[in-house]
This record gives C-alpha cells, sequence and structure tokens, in this order.
C-alpha cells in the first residue's frame, strides 16, 4: 500500500478519537487489556488499526460493533418480516444483524421448502389462491401485517398482500410457512395493504387499479368485460375495500362472513385500520381522482400527467365497523361470492366520506395513539397530519364542502387538518416511534426525515416541527420502525428499503440487489449502521416485531400435518411402511406410505407401472431438531422437503417409463449420499 498518505494520516488522528470510544465499549465486552489507546488520543489499539487497515471511518467502525452478531449469541431484538417483492416470497431477518434467516415461500413455488414441485398442500394452496383464469405461480408481495391483540401485534400470525393479481396470504409464525392463499373478490389488483383490525377480527385491503364492474355484479376477472373508455371508466369502473374475515384458531379466511365496499374509480392506494380514537375507521389515500386512463398511443396524455392535475386527491374515510352492521342487518349485495356495500348503499348510510389531501399522495399511516392519520404528500413536500377526533366530529356534524360525482361527501381539508409537515420532496410513508416522532421517508430527495407529532402523543414544544434528518442511498420507499402500525412502537431501530443500489455494492451484473439500510433511532441524531443487498425481488415493505413475541416450533410433533398442526391421517410410525396398487376412477393410483429416518428411506425401491399416479407420502419420524430430510426424483421434477415430524404428499404422473433415481436432497448424516432410493416406472 506504499508510505501513509497525508489523508490517512489525518484519518489516523481522527481515529483516536474513535479508539477512546471504542475502549469504553472494550470495557464492557472485549475486556480493556485488548484495546490500548494511547494518551493523547492516538489510536494504536488492536480495534483502531484493524479500522485502519480497512478505511474504516470511526462511525463505521463503532456501527459494525452495535450489529455484528457472533455465531452462538442471540443479541438480536426484533424479527423483520419484509415482502420480497417481485419474488412473490418473504423474507425473515434478525434486527439488528440483518442477517437473513429465512426465505418464506408464499405465492412462488420454492424447491427446498417442497412448494409447488409435487408437494400436493402447497400445490392446493397455490391452486386455492389462483384466479379463475389460470394457475398463478408468481406475485409481487408489497405489504406484511401481523395479527392483533387490542391493537398489539400478538405474534400468531402474518398476512401479505400480492399486488400483482389482488391475493392475501396467511403464513404461521409457528413454523414460519404458507397456510393459506385467497384471490380477493371483484378485484383486479390491490396495493392498500394488509391490515389487520384490533382484535383480527379481518384483514382489510384495498384494490389500486378500479375494475370493470357490471352494476349488481362485480367484476370477476376472465369474464367481466366492459371497454375502457373514458366514460365506461367513469360509469361502470369501482375500486373496493374488502374485509377478509380471519378465523384466527385455524388461521384461515372466511369469505362468508367477509364483505367489501365498493368506491368511485379513483386509483385507491395506502390505508390503514385504526384504534383508538380511530378504532372502527379505514382511513385510505387516492390517486388519479382525476379518472384518467392512459392512453399514450390514442391520443391522450400518458397517465403520469392526466393523473397529476389537481392539486387535491381524496383521503378516503370509511367507517368499516357501521358497514359491518350493515352487511349484518342484510344490506349487502352478494356479488362473486363475497357480499358488497354498494357504493350508493355506502353513501346513503353514512359509510363513506373523503378528505381532500395534497397531492396525488402516497402514504397512509396512523399514529399510535391513534388520533392522526398522516399522509405523505408525494407531489406535495408535506406531511398532512389529520386529526381523527375532527373528523368525527365533522361527520357528525355534517359539515362538508360538498360531494364528489359519486355523491360521496368531502369533509372541509382545514376542518380536519391538524398540521402540515414540510418535510422535503416526495415524503412518502410514515413510521414512529416510542417517543412521540414520525420519521417519513422522501423518495426525492433521498431522505428519512424525522418530526415531533402532537399530544398525546407528543407532548412537548414545536408539535409537528422536523428535528431530524438523514440522508439514504438511493430513492427511499417504505420504511420500517420496531413495532410501528401499533400502538406502542418500540422505537431503537429503523430500516430503510431503497430502491436503487448503485454504487453501493460490487458490480454483479446490470440487475442489482435492492438495498435495505439499517439506522439507529435511538439518539438525538439518526445514524446509519448498516447497508444490507437483498438479492430476491423488491423487498417493498417490512415490519419489525420484538423477538419475544415469537413462539415458533422447535419440531412438529411426529406425525403433524403442517397445514392444520393437527395428527395427519397419512402419518405411519417406522416399520408401518406400505405400498398400495389401487383404481379410482380411470387411473390407476400407486400410493405408498413410507418414513424418513437418517439415513434411509424406506421404501427405497418404489415400483409402479407407467401411466399411473404416484402419491407418496412421507412421514419424518425424526424428532432432533433441523433433522429436515429432503426429496428430490430426477427428470420428474419433483423436490421438496420434509421437516421433523412433518407428514408431506408428493404426487406426480409416472408418464415416462424408466428408473429413476430419488434421493434425500439435504445434508443430514455421513451417510446422506447413501440415503436414496429408486423410482422404477415400467412401460405399460
Ligand atoms: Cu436425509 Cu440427507
Amino acid at each position: 500500500m506504499g508510505t501513509i498518505s497525508e489523508k490517512k494520516l489525518k484519518r489516523r488522528e481522527f481515529l483516536g478519537v474513535a479508539g477512546a470510544g471504542l475502549a469504553a465499549g472494550a470495557a464492557i465486552g472485549f475486556g480493556a487489556g485488548r484495546l490500548v489507546t494511547q494518551p493523547g488520543g492516538q489510536g494504536t489499539g488492536e480495534l483502531d488499526k484493524l479500522a485502519l487497515q480497512r478505511g474504516l471511518e470511526p462511525e463505521e467502525a463503532r456501527s459494525a460493533l452495535r450489529i455484528f452478531n457472533p455465531g452462538g449469541k442471540y443479541l438480536d431484538e426484533f424479527i423483520m418480516i419484509s415482502s420480497g417483492g417481485h419474488s412473490g416470497q418473504a423474507i425473515i431477518l434478525g434486527i439488528p444483524s440483518m442477517r437473513i434467516l429465512k426465505y418464506i415461500a408464499v405465492y412462488t413455488p420454492d424447491p427446498w421448502q417442497g412448494y409447488g414441485y409435487g408437494n400436493v398442500e402447497s400445490r392446493e394452496i397455490l391452486k386455492k389462491g389462483s384466479s379463475d383464469v389460470r394457475l398463478l405461480t408468481g406475485g409481487d408481495t408489497h405489504h406484511p401485517d401481523i395479527s392483533r391483540t387490542n391493537a398489539e401485534w400478538d405474534g400468531e400470525w402474518a398476512c401479505i398482500g400480492d399486488k400483482l393479481s389482488a391475493r392475501m396470504a396467511i403464513i404461521s409464525f409457528k413454523d414460519f410457512a404458507t397456510k393459506e392463499i385467497v384471490r380477493m373478490p371483484n378485484m383486479g389488483s390491490q396495493h392498500g395493504g394488509a391490515h389487520f383490525t384490533p382484535n383480527s377480527e379481518y384483514v382489510a385491503c384495498g384494490s389500486f387499479f378500479p375494475t370493470p364492474w357490471e352494476p349488481g355484479k362485480g367484476y370477476k376477472p376472465g369474464s367481466t368485460y366492459i371497454q375502457l373508455t373514458e366514460k365506461n371508466y367513469a360509469d361502470f369502473y369501482r375500486g373496493q375495500n374488502i374485509y377478509l374475515a380471519f378465523d384466527r384458531s385455524r388461521g384461515r379466511f372466511d369469505l362468508t362472513r367477509s364483505f367489501q365496499v365498493e368506491l368511485p374509480p379513483y386509483v385507491q392506494d395506502l390505508e390503514a385500520v385504526g384504534w383508538g380514537p380511530s378504532d372502527g375507521w379505514t382511513f385510505m389515500n387516492s390517486i388519479n381522482t382525476e379518472r384518467a386512463i392512459g392512453g399514450v398511443m390514442e391520443g391522450r396524455p400518458a397517465l403520469e400527467v392526466a393523473a397529476s392535475q389537481r392539486d387535491f386527491d381524496y383521503l378516503h374515510i370509511i367507517n368499516w365497523k357501521k358497514a359491518e352492521q350493515l352487511v349484518k342487518d342484510g344490506k349487502a349485495k352478494e356479488m362473486n361470492g363475497i357480499k358488497v356495500v354498494t357504493l350508493d348503499t355506502a353513501v346513503k348510510e353514512g359509510i363513506l366520506f373523503f378528505a381532500p389531501e395534497p397531492k396525488s399522495p402516497h402514504g397512509c399511516d396512523i399514529s399510535p395513539s391513534g388520533r392522526y392519520v398522516l399522509v405523505g404528500g408525494k407531489l406535495a413536500p408535506v406531511v398532512t397530519a389529520y386529526d381523527v377526533e375532527k373528523i368525527k366530529q365533522n361527520i357528525v356534524d355534517q359539515r362538508f364542502e360538498g360531494t364528489d360525482p359519486y355523491g360521496v361527501p368531502i369533509l372541509r381539508f382545514e376542518e380536519v387538518k391538524a398540521a402540515q409537515v414540510e418535510v422535503g420532496l416526495g415524503p412518502l410513508h410514515n413510521e414512529f416511534d416510542d417517543a412521540g416522532h414520525g420519521h417519513v421517508s422522501c423518495f426525492i430527495a433521498n431522505e428519512v426525515v424525522r418530526y415531533n407529532l402532537g399530544p398525546p402523543d407528543y407532548t412537548g414544544s414545536n408539535t409537528f416541527t422536523v428535528i431530524d434528518r438523514i440522508k439514504i442511498q438511493y430513492n427511499i420507499g417504505h420504511l420500517a420502525t420496531t413495532e410501528s402500525g401499533t400502538a406502542s412502537p418500540k422505537g431503537k431501530y429503523l430500516v430503510a428499503l431503497n430502491k436503487w443500489s448503485i454504487d453501493r455494492f460490487p458490480n454483479v451484473g446490470p440487475l442489482l440487489p435492492q438495498n435495505l439500510q439499517l439506522i439507529d433511532i435511538s439518539g438525538e441524531k439518526m445514524q446509519l449502521l448498516y447497508d444490507l443487498p437483498i438479492g430476491l425481488g423488491e423487498p417493498h415493505y417490512a415490519k419489525m416485531i420484538s423477538i419475544d413475541k415469537l413462539k415458533p416450533l422447535e419440531v412438529y410433533a411426529v406425525g403433524t400435518d403442517p397445514a392444520t398442526f393437527t395428527v395427519s391421517p397419512n402419518a405411519i410410525r417406522k416399520g408401518q411402511e406400505r405400498i398400495e396398487r389401487h383404481q379410482v376412477g380411470g387411473t390407476w393410483v400407486s400410493e405408498i406410505w413410507g418414513t424418513l429416518l437418517r439415513s434411509t428411506m424406506a421404501p427405497d425401491i418404489i415400483r409402479v407401472k407407467q401411466g399411473d399416479l404416484v402419491r407418496i407420502h412421507w412421514t419424518n419420524v425424526e424428532t432432533v431438531r433441523d433433522a429436515t430430510h429432503g426429496f428430490g426424483i430426477a427428470d420428474y421434477n419433483v423436490m421438496g422437503k420434509i421437516d421433523p415430524g412433518e407428514v408431506a404428499t408428493y404426487e406426480f404422473l409416472a408418464d415416462k417409463p424408466g428408473v429413476f433415481y430419488y434421493y434425500c436432497t439435504e445434508f443430514c448424516s455421513p451417510l446422506h449420499m447413501e440415503m436414496t432410493g429408486w423410482l422404477e416406472v415400467a412401460p405399460a
């Protein structure tokens, strides 16, 4: 490296200061003898030298110490569930270590997890979660949420939506696996998020693109057609907000008890479901209240231009408890398997209200007290805080400035606004800490901006005032703070979910990873701790839950069907393995009940005839944690895993004759290479 340059010498002096800080840390964690700082601040300790060698600034070295998690120690305080964006999966990370702990297959097959590669249970999930159009094997996961008890996350279930095809999935935090996907009726896409009501009675979610809507019949993908013209769009296209009834004991949605509220054809965007003073209400913002449809090749302006004309769009305010009562009173109309509170009924019965919101906004979040709704202005450089008490009072007093073209009453902006905070360019999402602060992501300014809320969230002076900002690389979308979106966020950490990552990571080709940045928000100044490239889709939004709220299983009780966590009818014990061949309808079925135990697959020879439907029920009879076995059959595209105690069924058509090798794909033991078998398919 040659001689020490002047710059490096300067840094060396600088590190002397760091040395003092590191020495203080060393006294706690490392033993003072390991780190020596000379009098006068000359950094000559072991860690100083290492930092100098690696070119680390003192703040960077400190950040490394704050998040490093040595093997064998459990230093993470939070678990983050992040969307996997267009990978269709969810990602589990430890915080603050930022270590990736798991990918959860949700909308997308995953051969390791046995999801969609011959595994019957996962195939049924994907099938049930597909539209009537075709089997869907990909998705665009955007917003996760966690089940709640009294508005607090209880750590039992998570849900995550698919923006692309308007679906919602349920993940169990017992085994961090997907249990159900539902295709939400009448909706074409969704971006409203996924929001458990305060006691997980429902998961609320709004549509994004309005759908062609036959009056009285709704929308059915693959069959409802109404030609896309500006007039038809205004008259016959509709948005929707769904309340998916959730059976928390089973972890399943129940469409028969679910309902929807029909909305005007604005592009509904993010929403939030309230608690405390906002209990019973949903707030969602919208863009394109211009009702533009695009058509750059048909002589109309691009959507991005036409949809950005008005200075105000509409914050949607839905009284969902009242809507629920209307449904119970029989005032909803059944459309495509779900009760719908029509737009006319919503207006007549006082379910739906608007408040003006600047300008093509994004992000709609509720403060911890439940008192304020914070909306990021996106094209306006402000966060608007709406006072829920004022909203409710103005609705009671019927104080409106008028109605929209569909008769929806519009509240007066000045009457329901608590404050506007000038934050900078492109404000999107607001997340909160335990000290009455909001943190807003500014997409264009590449910043996270911290501001004081108002009472009761923040009772000091300078309410709704910016107090700190930190630069982000680059183009932050969502951000997540610990347990924000509940009544008691925990502070400490913020993760910025950034869209661009140029100059942050070594070049691995034109498709760059997305970049997650961990920020310390415990002090007066926010401080960047870590950059994490995620090479799996685009993590869109994330939630961080205290690790002690989660009670995951270590192993399944032997014979468990993970779909229900009860004993599978196909569970067997060692020694009970059997092969049967029987006819179902016109098809011969070779059905096998087998066991997996280090290091034998029993049976290890399966003889079937060409044309047989082969159905193998594996029971992993292991009781030891992490004793997962895999299963893969050459040339049959069958792959998966069977966790200790799990019963999993694999099914395929033995359409090609031959002798095919199968084996345990999971390295499980010294004789893992011997954990194999033969599938013999005799020609018909
Ligand atoms: Cu079982 Cu390798």
